[in-house]
């Protein structure tokens, strides 16, 4: 987490682009802000807590060219100044994305040699070490070829050097991009925080270091010999970045869905579905699959799991990626490794694929960002179309990977010829309509009243049954994250092994039932917790069902779309309940968007 960038340029406006890339880049923390600009071999830090409009307060009229800026996602040392970047020992100055595992051993090796340390963080730490090596070789490029070495753990580093008019980046394990433009050149943590300054972009590469002018981008490996940096246009999407009249992005986010399904479903499907069959890898070899990853994307997986075995008849285990990173792995050269993140960047996750790939499986990335480290890495990879998510809460991205898994189910049943040609025809039908289906939930959702008659409560659950369980799942992470309000969501059957004592009076329960075989057993499991006064909510796509405080309908589709239509409503909900308690919607307490520490 953490987002940095740097600037080095012809015209005196570094601050105002930094600041504007540390806006862009806030969803990947927002602990504290900190930027350090350089004019005339003086080197001016300035640091807030919170949010960039605090730091952007403290800043004064500025007139430099060269800098450095820092949004926090806090991990070692707690969200005050002294801990925010960027931090400066002796001749270097740097900010750091990322988490440097050996720092206490080099603490203490630097202690020694009678370096001080004013934060609790490991970034300080880097940062003394950087100047360590300086002194000792009077060269910044090998003195940075030696932290390489020595430093174990991730980093993207943006670093300032005393009397030195360049600015340097080096990174492992984090993204950096560096950008060309017309008045001069970048780093940032992502293309978005660069892209109204840059013309053009280039990936730095891991064990590289980037020395960078006003002027130029010099490449070196670790020896030093120079490498020809490769400058990319910048990718050009229909998606904007501005609220667009909306309240918060959470809400723009949601209502893009329809869009999101169009665009994501387009690129594989046009006029007949058999062209799954030459867009999508072939995954006919495969008898196993294994989905990874974390939070709402490892929940896409548990909706994929559903589909594909009940589609493909094909086993699929779900994996969460912290533990499956760790863990003895049961695979054959015939397992696919598929993981799904939206950043691309989740170091878990990635890591869950570098260990597949180390062990010669073969892996499926699904990502919504293109040039991401997992989307470069994997095998083979599946692009969403989600555009830019702002929200730290995901919406419209798991719509997109949710789509995807179903293009997945819907490909390898066809490459086993186990689904009946009319299935396939009813089923394109419906992908061509359900962009408007989407359209018309989220219009017609009642969560407005449903969130009203919950949003004081102190416990919310949520039940279900096979692919509604998923739902619950997204659904109650949706609320928790977003709302601070405790939810935990249970296989409807499960309820009764423990947690029903902690229904009561009023309790809220909220109940999926989209499942037609499995209805009749969810409904007895919400007459269960109703007889003991809970307040029961029902999503479903069955008119007949009545009788429950509150109901929404969903349009009945095919299974395998029918997700995408039950998430609007549990998506709205807690967007509903957070506005309703005043929470910051878009940026939740303690989270970042993109988590690149384990
Ligand atoms: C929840 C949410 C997170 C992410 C998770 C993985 O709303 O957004 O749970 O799903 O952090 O992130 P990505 O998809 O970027 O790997």
């Amino acid at each position: 987490m953490c987002g940095i960038v740097g600037y080095n340029g012809k015209e005196k406006k570094s601050k105002e682009i930094l600041i504007e890339g540390l806006k862009k880049l806030e969803y990947r923390g927002y602990d504290s802000a900190g930027i350090a600009l350089k004019e005339n071999n003086k080197i001016t830090i300035t640091k807030a807590k919170g949010k960039i409009k605090n730091l952007e307060e403290k800043l004064n009229e500025n007139t430099t060219t060269l800098g450095i800026g820092h949004t926090r996602w806090a991990t070692h040392g707690e969200p005050n100044e002294i801990n925010s970047h960027p931090h400066q020992v002796g001749n270097i100055t740097i900010v750091h994305n990322g988490i440097i595992e050996n720092y206490k051993e080099l603490k203490k090796e630097l202690i020694e040699k009678k370096y001080e340390f004013k934060s609790e963080t490991d970034t300080e730490v880097a940062c003394a070490l950087i100047d360590y090596y300086y002194n000792l070789e009077l060269d910044i490029k090998k003195a940075l070829a030696k932290f390489i070495d020595k430093v174990k753990g991730a980093y993207a580093l943006g670093i300032l050097v005393k009397n030195d008019d360049k600015l340097y980046s080096i990174r492992k394990d984090c993204p950096l991009v560096i950008g060309q433009g017309k008045t001069g050149n970048l780093i940032a943590s992502d293309i978005l925080a660069i892209s109204n300054n840059a013309e053009k972009i280039c990936y730095l590469e891991e064990n590289t270091i980037a020395e960078i002018t006003d002027k130029e981008v010099k490449l070196y490996n670790k020896n030093l010999e120079e490498i020809k940096p490769i400058f990319k246009e910048i990718p050009q999407g229909e998606y904007t970045t501005d609220k667009c009249g909306y309240e918060h992005y959470m809400l723009k986010e949601i209502h893009e869905q329809p869009k999101v399904f169009k665009n994501t479903t387009d690129k594989y499907v046009q006029n007949e579905i058999e062209s799954l069959k030459k867009e999508m890898p072939d995954f006919k070899n495969y008898n196993k699959i294994h989905i990874v990853a974390c939070g709402s994307a490892y929940h896409t997986g548990l909706v994929g799991k559903n589909l594909i075995e009940e589609y493909a008849n094909i086993p699929v285990e779900v994996e969460i990626a912290s533990e499956y990173r760790y863990k003895k792995n049961f695979y054959d050269e015939n397992t696919l490794l598929i993981v799904v993140s939206q950043s691309g960047e989740t170091a878990d996750t990635l890591a869950a694929l570098r260990k597949a790939k180390n062990d010669s499986i073969d892996t499926l990335a699904i990502v919504n960002v293109k040039n991401s480290t997992i989307a470069r890495e994997a095998k083979y990879v599946l692009t969403t179309e989600a555009g830019p998510e702002i929200a730290v809460a995901t919406t419209k991205a798991y719509s997109a990977q949710v789509a995807t898994f179903g293009l997945i189910a819907l490909n390898m049943a066809l490459e086993k010829n186990i689904i009946k040609k009319e299935e396939l025809t009813q089923i394109l039908k419906e992908i061509k309509e359900l962009p408007i289906q989407i359209e018309n939930t989220i219009n017609n959702c009642n969560y407005k009243e449903i969130a009203n008659s919950i949003y004081e409560r102190d416990d919310i659950f949520f039940i279900g049954r096979g692919i509604d369980y998923a739902l619950c799942m997204e659904g109650s992470l949706k609320l928790k994250e977003i709302s601070y309000i405790h939810s935990q969501a249970y296989a409807a059957g499960e309820l009764k092994h423990g947690t029903i004592s902690l229904v009561e009076n009023n309790t809220p329960v909220i109940g999926i039932i989209t499942e037609q075989n499995l209805k009749d057993k969810t409904i007895s499991n919400i007459e269960e917790v109703k007889s003991r006064g809970a307040k029961t909510i029902i999503i479903t796509n069955d008119n007949n069902i009545k009788n429950y405080d509150y109901i929404t309908y969903l349009p009945k589709v095919h299974k395998i779309l029918q997700p995408l239509l039950t998430v609007l409503p549990l998506q709205l909900i807690s967007y509903e309940v957070a506005r309703l308690r005043n929470c910051d919607i878009d940026k939740p307490k303690n989270l970042a968007k993109s988590v690149t520490v384990e």
